[in-house]
């Protein structure tokens, strides 16, 4: 069983049960001020979950590519990463507890699909709650009963385990019931039953019962469509099948890892602490790539998924210098993800200068970062060892860290060179106090959160097809959105564009936007293939992936004359009179050829 095979078994599978396959999406996702990255195979489609209808239908399924950054410093052991793929099942408002489960028990059991002994099996199940008053879900328990798991391989667990829905915001959430393998190991008490985290029982699969939408006041609102969103973890699931000790000694990684034997000369298996280096390069050669090569790729930066992809780059490059590698290697590594991945991400292979470029400048930048660190460390050093005592203080150390980003493991190595010792608890503390200051605005991104659907982003979602159609009409034909994100508070609109618009476009296209709104345009949905959606004039977003039925919104009517024309999820008003008036608060750039606009409608 490898990925590929996977993957397919997977989809075959539920498109023998009625379910249309979409397209992943891509790893940014658009209008999501909460979350960096695509965290799970369900962000993209929230707003499905939470009842927009979907033009493919009740029943869907796919993989979808997914970052979660949150355990980022725990990449190295066997099993963690920050790139993976998660394939899903959705059922929105069609089946529900005792047809996910019945259709999740014959994938993993049928000699057809992954034909995986039903002794072997083991189920969670959420075990209720007095605080909401959510009661334990027998409902899932007896459809596991009548295929045939007995009460010890159900077992009943608290909301820490078996409740899905991103921490701490709001959206669609609910009990889960997860799906496990027995590995064979003796159990590790009394107490130890499927759940259980001593590695007798790993989990594969989590089907989520989608009943609630949590609300700002953190109020449980039940859904009138109750829907199924479902998880499996492909590298960990191969992992399992295929009896591996860790996600690194699998297919999925031989080719990554024999790259980086090459390129940093060293032979993993020889060595713990360099073995650790070696998965850790991997894990975020691998997740740069990815990121550098989607639709909507980002560069390295200094803020937001741009940081992120800075900061894994950056620890791959030190623990390539840690294996003695001193030039540019990862341009190589990424070239072999690329070879292996492009199949069911032909993005990869369409955006590889773009990543090869990127990762050859940010290494070249980091190179010299670690160059300019070293040389104020050099000025530092004569009065660093007047010191009776030979320690460097942690407050110096972490300047080096702030003021030229030198890592402090580097810091540490040429200390100790030189006979001297880093204050490492002052240092963290010094850390720790930045981490909490830059967290006030940054922890939430990386939870994993969810789309807004209030009224007012809604009003904004409609505001930023008028504004694109404006700034076409101003300015040209050849503006295109580069992306958007919306809040409550406010909107930001990308768009390509080489110069700065002057005072006069901007109130020009204020005064267009702000026209149709007068006109109180009807705002019509229609579903069709991307085909006749082209063929429509409509607008799609530059470099996102479409399914063959898509939604067209379009502003205007054959009476009124039709203004705006796109291919969008939605939601939308229903007439522009709703929107308020719109005003454009700043304009600026946001990279080479992209502008940036900020408005706010009120
Ligand atoms: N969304 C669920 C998960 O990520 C299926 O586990």
């Amino acid at each position: 069983m490898n990925a590929n095979e996977l993957r397919r078994k997977y989809i075959d599978f539920f498109k023998s049960k009625g379910h249309a396959q979409i397209q992943g999406k891509s790893l940014l996702p658009d209008n999501d001020p909460t979350v960096l990255f695509t965290t799970a195979g369900m962000h993209p489609l929230v707003p499905y979950l939470l009842g927009e209808e979907h033009p493919a239908g009740k029943r869907l399924v796919n993989f979808q590519k997914c970052i979660r950054t949150g355990d980022i410093d725990a990449v190295g052991d066997f099993s963690h990463l920050t790139f993976f793929e998660m394939l899903g099942n959705w059922s929105l408002g069609d089946y529900f507890k005792d047809g996910a489960i019945r259709m999740s028990y014959e994938f993993l059991t049928s000699p057809e699909w992954l034909g995986i002994p039903h002794e072997s099996l083991g189920v969670t199940v959420f075990e209720g709650e007095s605080s909401t008053s959510i009661p334990p879900d027998d409902e899932s328990a007896e459809v596991w009963r009548k295929l045939g798991f007995s009460e010890d391989k159900i077992s009943y667990r608290s909301r820490a385990d078996n409740w899905w829905g991103p921490a701490g915001v709001t959206g669609p959430c609910g009990p889960d019931s997860e799906m496990f393998i027995d590995m064979g190991k003796e159990p590790c008490g009394p107490d130890c039953a499927p759940g259980c985290d001593c590695g007798k029982w790993l989990e594969i699969w989590n089907d989520v019962f989608m009943q609630f939408n949590k609300d700002a006041d953190g109020k449980y609102i039940p859904l009138t469509n109750k829907c199924v969103d479902t998880g499996m973890g492909v590298e960990r699931t191969v992992t399992i099948l295929t009896g591996k000790k860790s996600v690194y000694d699998t297919e999925i990684f031989a080719p990554i890892i024999a790259a980086i034997e090459k390129a940093v000369n060293y032979s993993y298996g020889t060595d713990e602490e360099k073995d650790r280096s070696v998965r850790i390069i991997a894990d975020h050669a691998r997740s740069s790539t990815f990121i550098l090569g989607d639709p909507k790729g980002v560069s390295p930066s200094n803020v937001g998924a741009g940081y992120v992809l800075r900061r894994l780059i950056r620890r791959a490059v030190r623990h390539a210098r840690k294996l003695g590698s001193e030039g540019r290697f990862l341009a190589e590594i990424a070239a072999v993800v690329v070879d292996e991945f492009a199949g069911p991400y032909p993005e990869l292979r369409e955006n590889i200068a773009f990543i090869m470029d990127e990762l050859n400048k940010e290494e070249e930048r980091f190179l010299e970062t670690l160059q300019k660190g070293e040389k104020e460390f050099e000025k530092l050093l004569p009065n660093l060892l007047k010191d009776p005592k030979k320690i460097m203080s942690g407050r110096l150390a972490f300047k080096l860290y702030d003021t030229y980003g030198f890592p402090i493991e580097l810091t540490e190595e040429l200390a100790k060179e030189s006979g001297l010792t880093v204050n490492r608890a002052e240092f963290d503390e010094a850390f720790k106090k930045h981490q909490e200051l830059s967290r006030a605005g940054g922890d939430q991104v990386f939870k994993g959160g969810l789309v807004d659907n209030s009224e007012i982003t809604t009003k904004y979602h409609t505001a930023t097809h008028l504004l694109q159609k404006a700034l076409q009409q101003v300015l040209g034909q050849h503006i295109a959105q580069k992306g958007s994100n919306i809040t409550a508070e406010r909107m930001r609109f990308d768009f390509s564009h080489p110069a700065p618009m002057s005072k006069d476009e901007i109130e020009q296209v204020e005064a267009i936007v702000n026209e149709q709104i007068r006109r109180d345009l009807p705002v019509s949905m229609k579903v069709m293939s991307l085909d006749d959606a082209k063929t429509a004039g409509a607008m799609a977003l530059f470099g996102e992936k479409y399914e063959s039925q898509v939604k067209v919104y379009t502003i205007g009517d054959e009476a009124l004359g039709i203004f705006s024309r796109e291919v969008c999820g939605g939601p939308h008003v229903e007439h522009t009179g709703l929107i308020g008036k719109f005003k454009i608060q700043k304009e600026q750039s946001s990279s080479q050829g992209v502008r940036r606009i900020r408005a706010v409608i009120a």
